[in-house]
């Protein structure tokens, strides 16, 4: 899959824009602030139905203006599909596909993959563990519509158990019978959780230290774990943990509580590791994150790689370069402020490589 061309308005700084893309390799170069995170977050937009970087739609029209659009041309299976989406000021936004509409957005999603990584991304690694699930969770979720449906029957029953927790506590009384039934539903749906991401780790892991070892030289070990409560028997863990949850007002035991360490060297890389070493672990869990969308789907998402040499050595950079660049993956989008320096990287490379030049909105491609 790849995208053949993307017409932008009013979206953020672009008043107007029209782009041809190369198949295979796309460098987006320009000064800090030209628009070049805004021109993939709008390709991001057209997989994600959202921006990756605003949380509101609205903050994605162009200041002052009454509308956003976005269409796209898809090469899928050597079919022209074309998404469009956009948002007129006071309407629900939209999401067409060949000019069909959708009821739900939520159903575009997946369609189309696409794998961003960011340099913000460090969240995953820096973050708490909230962090961490969610960005598992949309991997799993970009695969498997029925874990999607559990997390939020899951969510929902775990809403309303914290809701009667406080209910108690407000009225200082406890009845054992009126919980229950929402314990056991945790109990069951976070057993379908937790085995669902205990066998997508097993795949997953392989993955993540492959790249990691190729990107480092494998000058260090790492290690992706998972935490759960769900490896010890789950019903005295309720048992034991009720006292905790009539005080605290809310539970403290179940997959909304799992964790999965990133180690390096036996140690959390979150505390220890280095920032380019951090980075390369992020890139790594990306990377993996496409195989694995890979594998499942059969359609080689988009790479969308915002600003990621900045931090990484020569030897990662150039480890990272041969990666993108081999016959594994398909479409590359990459932006640098630093033109020179992606210049020399892709020119070198067999590929088709389209270099386009931005300033403040205004493309140009660059021959
Ligand atoms: N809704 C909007 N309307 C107008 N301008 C916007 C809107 N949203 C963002 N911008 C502006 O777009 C500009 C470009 O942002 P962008 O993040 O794409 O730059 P960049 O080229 O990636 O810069 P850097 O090299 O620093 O990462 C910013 O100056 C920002 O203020
Ligand atoms: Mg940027």
């Amino acid at each position: 899959m790849y995208l053949e061309s993307l017409r932008l308005a009013n979206f953020k700084n672009y008043p107007a824009a029209q782009l041809e893309f190369s198949s295979e390799i796309n460098c987006i170069l320009g000064k800090n602030g030209s628009g070049k995170t805004n021109l993939l977050d709008a390709i991001f937009y057209l997989s994600f139905t959202k921006s990756a970087a605003q949380s509101q739609d609205l903050q994605c029209i162009l200041h002052d203006e009454p509308f956003f659009s976005i269409k796209g041309s898809f090469n899928l299976e050597e079919k022209t599909r074309v998404v469009l989406c956009g948002l007129q000021v006071g309407k629900k936004k939209f999401v067409k596909l060949d000019d069909k509409p959708y009821k739900r957005a939520s159903e575009h999603v997946g369609k189309f993959p696409i794998v961003l990584i960011a340099p913000n991304d460090t969240d995953v690694i820096r973050g708490t563990s909230e962090d961490r699930r969610k960005f598992f969770d949309a991997i799993i979720s970009q695969v498997d519509g029925h874990y999607l449906q559990n997390l939020i029957q899951y969510n929902h029953a775990l809403k309303q158990r914290n809701s009667l927790l406080k209910q108690f506590a407000d009225r200082n009384f406890f009845d054992a019978d009126q919980l229950q039934p929402y314990t056991e539903k945790l109990i069951e749906l976070g057993g379908e959780i937790f085995s669902v991401r205990q066998k997508f780790l097993k795949t997953f892991q392989p993955l993540v230290n492959a790249h990691y070892a190729n990107l480092s030289e494998e000058s260090e070990t790492i290690d992706l774990q998972y935490e759960s409560h769900f490896f010890e028997d789950i019903r005295t863990k309720f048992a034991q943990n009720l006292k905790k949850d009539l005080i605290l007002k809310r539970t403290n035991v179940g997959t909304h509580k799992d964790d999965f360490p990133f180690l390096m060297s036996d140690k959390p890389i979150r505390k220890f590791g280095s920032q380019g070493q951090q980075k390369s672990y992020l890139i790594a869990l990306k990377l993996a994150n496409f195989d694995y969308l890979y594998q499942e789907k059969g359609i080689k998402p988009l790479l969308l790689l915002d600003d990621i040499f900045d931090k990484l050595d020569d030897f990662r950079i150039t480890k990272l370069v041969e990666m993108v660049a081999s016959e594994t993956f398909g479409q590359i989008f990459v932006t640098d402020a630093r033109p020179e320096r992606t210049m020399s990287i892709f020119e070198e490379l067999n590929q088709e490589v389209k270099m386009f030049s931005i300033e403040s909105g205004e493309i140009e491609e660059l021959s």
